[in-house]
């Protein structure tokens, strides 16, 4: 059955993006030419999930909608699912699904669109939040970056406990720390 993933990068103070929504904070800090952590992320994932927040994100900050070849680039040819109350635009020749409500209404499409592989939780936390308490988070990988931002976007906005988390791996990649989690699943 497929893994619901959050991975993320992250400051050390638990935020994902800065009070205005900016990501420079991460881009500031310098790349590993040869790190290939996301790419072979992909490989692994059948589906994505994300937030309206976030989907905006990347449509904006990456003028995808000009330049749809880069979403096709990063994501190849799997399903999105965007929560959203909006009316936001697909990106052309992709396959992105659009829905709303309790993420529990949605596990059925989102295993069956995965297969065997993995559900990439994009984000944002409260999303990832919801799918907890749903009983569909699996495992959280964090991209760790020397940043702290003192308020923006959380990271995951609930009280997971140490009976629930087991530490995986560790790894430093630059000057940014790569830690995954095993998540021991609610009832849901
Ligand atoms: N550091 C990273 O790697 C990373 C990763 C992911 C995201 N980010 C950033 O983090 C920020 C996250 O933003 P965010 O906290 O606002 O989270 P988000 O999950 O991206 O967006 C939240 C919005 O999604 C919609 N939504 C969420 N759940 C829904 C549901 N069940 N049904 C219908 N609509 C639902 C709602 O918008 P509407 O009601 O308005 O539609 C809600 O306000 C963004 O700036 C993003 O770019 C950073």
């Amino acid at each position: 059955m497929a893994d619901f993933t959050y991975l993320t990068a992250c400051s050390i103070d638990g935020y994902i993006a800065d009070a205005d929504n900016s990501l420079q904070w991460l881009f500031d800090v310098p790349a590993v030419e040869s790190d290939s952590t996301i790419p072979d992320f992909i490989d692994s994932v059948g589906v994505l999930a994300m937030g309206a927040t976030t989907y905006s994100w990347v449509l904006e900050h990456e003028a995808v909608l000009e330049h749809p070849e880069k979403w096709h680039g990063w994501y190849g040819d799997r399903p999105t699912f965007v929560f959203t109350h909006r009316d936001l635009p697909p990106v052309p020749d992709t396959d992105i699904r659009f829905v709303s409500g309790d993420v529990t209404d949605h596990l059925g499409a989102l295993r069956a669109a995965a297969g065997t592989r993995a559900v990439w939780l994009v984000g944002g936390g409260e999303l990832v939040g919801a799918f907890d308490d749903a009983g569909a988070l699996d495992e959280i990988r964090l991209n760790m970056v020397p940043v702290a931002l003192g308020g923006g976007a959380p990271l995951l906005p609930r009280r997971i406990t140490s009976d629930r988390l087991s530490l995986v791996e560790v790894r430093q990649v630059g000057q940014r720390v790569d830690l995954r989690y095993a998540v021991r699943r609610t009832a849901g």
